[in-house]
C-alpha cells in the first residue's frame, strides 16, 4: 500500500530521532548531537552520529546514514511500509486505510493471522506431549536441536480428524475461519464432517516477510504420500509470492549475508544452524517470477543450491530459463553444484559448515549455466551442427528483456562461440565448448585506408577537444555521443557494449539507445566484403522509423558533426568516443541518477523507490569521499 505523503510526513514530525535510534543504540550528548558506536559495523569508537534537528544519522566510519524510516528498515530488516507501520504504532499515529473494501480486507486478514498462530502455538505445544513423542523424537533423529525446534516454531500433528478444529473452537474461530486458513477441509458432500488437514505429521510453520505465521507444511514421519503436505493457497498465503524462513533473510540480507535458495525446509534450518542465516527455499514449487523479485530484493546476486545429479542439472537449467527474461543490470543468480546426492542438509551433516562454504566459492554465473545449456552434449563436428548451436545461443541470449544485458549476454557469448569454435584453425583440430583460452573481445577493424596528413590535424584537435569537453553539460555529451553513433553507423560494430553502459537521461533516448542495439544485433557478423555502415544505417533506420524517433536522431546526428566530424580517422574518434563516455558515465552518471531517485520518490514514496535512493546517496557520499581530497 502507498502512503498519502502527509501522513509520513507527520510520522517524521512526530519521531524523535534520537529516541528510535536510543531504543538499539547507547547514545551520548555530544553539544547538540549524539554519537555512539555504530551498529552498522564493528566498531570501538564512536563514529555514529544522530541529529534531532536535521532529524538524520551518519556514520562516518561506514556512510550509513538516513533517516527514522530508513534505520527502523536497516536494523530491522524490514520493508519500507513495515518500517512505517513499526513507528507509527510506536507514536500512536493511525495508519490510514484508503477504501472500506480495504478496511475489510484488513481486519479479516488480521483475524486469520490470529488462527493460524493459534493453531501453530499449539502445534508446538503437541510436540511436547506424551502423544507428540513420535514427533519429536523424529526431529532430534534428523539431528535438530530443542533450541533449534523453538527457533524454527516446529510442532507436531496429531493423527486426529478433529484435535485442532475443537481446540480453535474454544478460542472463538470459526469453522469458516479454519476452512479460510487452510486448516481444515470441508468434504464437498453434504453431511461429511469438516476434518483437520494436517495428522500425524511434523509441523514447519510458514512465515510472512514480517514474520508473522501464515500457512504450513505437515511431513510425515517414515514412509508415507505426500512426504510434505502443504497449506493451499490462502487470503494470507501465495506460494509464489513467498519463501520459506523468508522474514529471516531479510535480515541477514541487511546485515550483507549472502542470500541462498536450497530445495526444502530442511535445508533451510541446517543451513541456518550453520550460519547462514539468509538461506530460504521456494514452498514445493520451481522458483517463481514473484520469488525471484524477493530474491533480488535481498541480494544482487543470490546463490541456488542444486543436486549435483541429472536432476539437479535441469532444476539449474529450469531456474536460468526462467530468470533469464527478467534480468536487469547487476542482478543476476550464481548457481552452486552440490556433489551428486547431497542436499545443504547431508553435506552440512557430513562436512560442516566447512563443506558448504567451499561449495558457495565455486558458485559459477547464470551465464555459465546458459553456455552449458546450449553446448553440453551437443554435436559440433559439421558446420551445420555448429550454426545450429550458434543460433540457439542468439535465441537465448534474445529472452532477455533488458536491451543492456541483452547486448551484453549476447556479446559474451558470441565470444565464448568463437573461443571454442575458432573460425581460423590452422591445425585443423576439433573445437570442444569449454576448451583454451578465453579470447579478448571484439578486434577492432584495422584502419581502411592510411590516415592522412590532413586526418592527423584533425585527431589531434579530436584530442584537445576530448580534455576541454569534460565540462560538457551531461545532457549535450550524451546528445553528442548519441549523435556520433548515428554519423558513424559502423561503429556500433565495436561500440555496442559501451553505448549499452552508457547512463542516459530521458525515456526518448533511452528508446534511441535501444533502437541502436536492436539494429547493432541485426548486423552482426556480416559478411567482410559488406559495407559494413551501409548495412548499420539501413538496420538503424528502420528501428528509428518503427519507433518513431526519426526526427529527434536526425538532430542529433546534425549536432554531432561538429563533434565528430565524418573525416576524422575512425579509430582515434572512436577511441575519443569511447573517452567521453566513460567520464560521462563517471562525472555525471552518479548525479543525474540521484536526481532522478529523489524525484521518484517524491511523486512515489513506494519502498522500491526509497531504496534505491538510499543506496544511490551511500555511493555517491562514498565516491565523494574517495574521490575528494586523498583523505
Ligand atoms: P525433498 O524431497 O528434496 O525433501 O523436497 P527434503 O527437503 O530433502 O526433505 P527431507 O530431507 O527428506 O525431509 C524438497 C522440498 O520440496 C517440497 C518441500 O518444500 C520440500 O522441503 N515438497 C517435497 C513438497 O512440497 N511436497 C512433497 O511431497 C515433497
Ligand atoms: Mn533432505
Amino acid at each position: 500500500m502507498a502512503f498519502p505523503p502527509e501522513f509520513v510526513e507527520e510520522l517524521r514530525n512526530r519521531i524523535t530521532l534520537s529516541e528510535v535510534i536510543g531504543r538499539k543504540v547507547a547514545l551520548k550528548r555530544k553539544g547538540r548531537e549524539y554519537a555512539g558506536l555504530c551498529p552498522f559495523h564493528n566498531e570501538k569508537t564512536p563514529s555514529f552520529w544522530v541529529n534531532d534537528q536535521k532529524a538524520f544519522f551518519h556514520c562516518f566510519g561506514c556512510g550509513a546514514h538516513g533517516d527514522a524510516i530508513g534505520f527502523t528498515m536497516r536494523i530491522e530488516g524490514l520493508a519500507f511500509p513495515d518500517a512505517v507501520e513499526k513507528l507509527a504504532q510506536d507514536v500512536g499515529l493511525a495508519v490510514p486505510v484508503a477504501t472500506p473494501q480495504e478496511r475489510e480486507r484488513a481486519q479479516a486478514a488480521a483475524t486469520l493471522h490470529t488462527v493460524a498462530s493459534l493453531a501453530a502455538r499449539w502445534f508446538e505445544q503437541q510436540l511436547r506431549m506424551p502423544g507428540g513423542r513420535a514427533g519429536l523424537d523424529y526431529l532430534h533423529g534428523r539431528g535438530l536441536s530443542d533450541d533449534t525446534i523453538e527457533r524454527f516454531q516446529l510442532g507436531f500433528a496429531p493423527d486426529n480428524r478433529e484435535a485442532l478444529q475443537a481446540t480453535l473452537k474454544r478460542d472463538n474461530v470459526t469453522e469458516q475461519q479454519m476452512v479460510d486458513c487452510g486448516l481444515v477441509i470441508r468434504p464437498d458432500e453434504g453431511g461429511r464432517a469438516p476434518y483437520d488437514r494436517f495428522r500425524g505429521r511434523v509441523m514447519f510453520p510458514i512465515h510472512d516477510r514480517r514474520g508473522r505465521v501464515i500457512a504450513f507444511g505437515g511431513r510425515v514421519i517414515g514412509p508415507g504420500e505426500p512426504k510434505y503436505l502443504n497449506s493451499p493457497e490462502t487470503p494470507l498465503f501465495h506460494k509464489g509470492d513467498n519463501l520459506y524462513c523468508l522474514h529471516l533473510a531479510r535480515e541477514a540480507a541487511a546485515k550483507d549475508r549472502p542470500i541462498i535458495v536450497a530445495e526444502g525446509y530442511m535445508d533451510v534450518i541446517a543451513l541456518h544452524v550453520a550460519g547462514f542465516d539468509g538461506a530460504v527455499a521456494p514452498l514445493g514449487t520451481a522458483l517463481t517470477e514473484g520469488q525471484l523479485a524477493l530474491l533480488w530484493r535481498m541480494a544482487d546476486e543470490p546463490y541456488l543450491c542444486f543436486d549435483g545429479d541429472n536432476a539437479g542439472k535441469r532444476a539449474a537449467q529450469r531456474a536460468a530459463e526462467r530468470a533469464l527474461p527478467l534480468l536487469t543490470p547487476g542482478k543476476s543468480l550464481r548457481f552452486v553444484g552440490l556433489p551428486p546426492g547431497e542436499d545443504p542438509d547431508s553435506l552440512i551433516r557430513k562436512g560442516g559448515r566447512a563443506a558448504f562454504e567451499a561449495a558457495l566459492k565455486d558458485a559459477r554465473p547464470l551465464v555459465d549455466i546458459v553456455w552449458e545449456i546450449e553446448t553440453l552434449g551437443q554435436r559440433d563436428d559439421t558446420p551445420e551442427r555448429r550454426a545450429a548451436i550458434r543460433a540457439a545461443l542468439r535465441q537465448r541470449a534474445a529472452t532477455i528483456a533488458d536491451p543492456v544485458v541483452r547486448e551484453l549476454y549476447r556479446t559474451e557469448l558470441d565470444q565464448r562461440f568463437e573461443a571454442a569454435w575458432p573460425r581460423f584453425r590452422p591445425t585443423g583440430q576439433p573445437g570442444r565448448p569449454g576448451a583454451g583460452p578465453r579470447r579478448p573481445r571484439v578486434v577492432d577493424r584495422p584502419f581502411r585506408r592510411e590516415p592522412s596528413l590532413e586526418d592527423m590535424a584533425w585527431f589531434r584537435k579530436g584530442a584537445a577537444l576530448a580534455t576541454a569537453s569534460h565540462d560538457l553539460d551531461p545532457g549535450r555529451r550524451e546528445g553528442l555521443l548519441l549523435g556520433a553513433l548515428l554519423l558513424h553507423p559502423a561503429w556500433l560494430e565495436v561500440l555496442a557494449e559501451d553505448l549499452a553502459a552508457l547512463p542516459l537521461t530521458g525515456t526518448e533516448r533511452e528508446r534511441l539507445r535501444a533502437a541502436l542495439l536492436e539494429a547493432a544485433a541485426e548486423v552482426d557478423h556480416p559478411d567482410p566484403k559488406e559495407d559494413v555502415a551501409a548495412l548499420e544505417a539501413a538496420a538503424i533506420a528502420r528501428h528509428l522509423d518503427k519507433t518513431g524517433l526519426t526526427a529527434m536522431a536526425e538532430a542529433l546526428r546534425q549536432e554531432a558533426i561538429k563533434g565528430f566530424a565524418p573525416s576524422e580517422p575512425e579509430k582515434g574518434a572512436r577511441e575519443r568516443w569511447r573517452r567521453e563516455a566513460e567520464s560521462h558515465r563517471l562525472a555525471f552518471g552518479e548525479v543525474s541518477e540521484l536526481r532522478a531517485a529523489e524525484a521518484s520518490y517524491a511523486s512515489d514514496p513506494s519502498e522500491a523507490n526509497w531504496e534505491r535512493l538510499q543506496a544511490l546517496l551511500e555511493q555517491s557520499i562514498r565516491s565523494a569521499r574517495t574521490g575528494g581530497n586523498g583523505g
